[in-house]
């Protein structure tokens, strides 16, 4: 990346998840969950269906409530907060499902995931006041950068929809890094992507770490993905953590052999 778009975040503290329980209506997705992201590291969280692995990204954004436990990022408590309190802190999400507005350009999508960090508001911006004009711009060249970082530069006066589906998923994953964020949240990013996408992926999330220092939550169904860019691995299955670690170590964990084993004969 751009020596100019390397604005490494600053001051990126663990994030400390302890005893983290969520139940529903009698069931336990979550039961006493233990995990640490250190500072500027990919942490996976993996688990075959149902084994609470988007309970737990719900609950790290703000939209479950956890039952008990908690939820530390530095001197913060998370757990409780709502997801604009979350998102304020410089945590940042993106959505298994699209959620970019299709007919709005890249560009502008991008500019929305500004909006926090926005001192005049998009109401100044509209009345076209010189501040708020000056400000605009600065944000737009913002965008452009990271837009350049994660490689859609030349999409961004496109509407979004109109992208393939890897281009709009890497759109997304922009539009979040333009909340200049200091712990991203990614639930599944290569669901549903080509081979070729998968690895593109995989590198712009790679230099995410690299090259801006942030620390990454990673929900993932791809061994393969996880095996590849994850510096520590927590296994969950039916809601219980059954093994954290390097991937080296948890890939040969038979607790974890066994659970995924489990997952293929019942989908045989
Ligand atoms: N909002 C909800 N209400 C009731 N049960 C839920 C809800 N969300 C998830 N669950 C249940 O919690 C368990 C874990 O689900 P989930 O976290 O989606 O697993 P994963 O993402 O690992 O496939 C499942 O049994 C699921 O049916
Ligand atoms: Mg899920």
């Amino acid at each position: 990346m751009s020596d100019t778009a390397a604005a490494t975040a600053q001051d990126v503290p663990a994030l400390e998840v302890r005893a983290l329980t969520v139940k529903f209506a009698g069931l336990t997705a979550l039961d006493a969950v233990d995990f640490t992201v250190a500072p500027g590291t990919v942490h996976a969280v993996i688990g075959p269906n149902g084994a609470g692995k988007s309970t737990c990204f719900n609950v790290l954004s703000g939209v479950y409530r956890a039952t008990s436990g908690s939820v530390r990022f530095g001197a913060h408590e998370l757990t409780g907060e709502p997801p604009h309190r979350i998102a304020a802190r410089g945590i940042a999400r993106t959505f298994q499902n699209l959620a970019l507005p299709p007919r709005a350009t890249v560009a502008d999508s991008l500019l929305l995931g500004r909006h926090r960090l926005t001192r005049t508001g998009f109401v100044a911006a509209g009345l076209r006041l010189p501040q708020a004009v000056r400000e605009e711009a600065r944000h737009r060249e913002r965008v452009r950068e990271i837009a350049a970082f994660v490689g859609i530069e030349e999409h961004l006066a496109k509407p979004a929809g109109s992208l393939p589906y890897g281009l709009q998923k890497l759109a997304e994953l922009a539009r979040a890094l333009c909340m200049e964020p200091r712990l991203l949240l990614l639930d599944e990013p290569v669901a549903g992507m080509t081979a070729d996408e998968r690895r593109r992926t995989a590198a712009v999330i790679a230099g995410v770490r690299d090259s801006l220092g942030i620390s990454i939550v990673l929900v993932e169904h791809d061994m393969g993905m996880v095996m590849r860019l994850a510096d520590s691995v927590t296994v969950l299955d039916f809601g219980k953590r059954i093994a954290d670690g390097t991937p080296a170590a948890v890939q040969n964990d038979p607790a974890v052999v066994r659970a995924y084993l489990g997952q293929s004969e019942e989908s045989a």
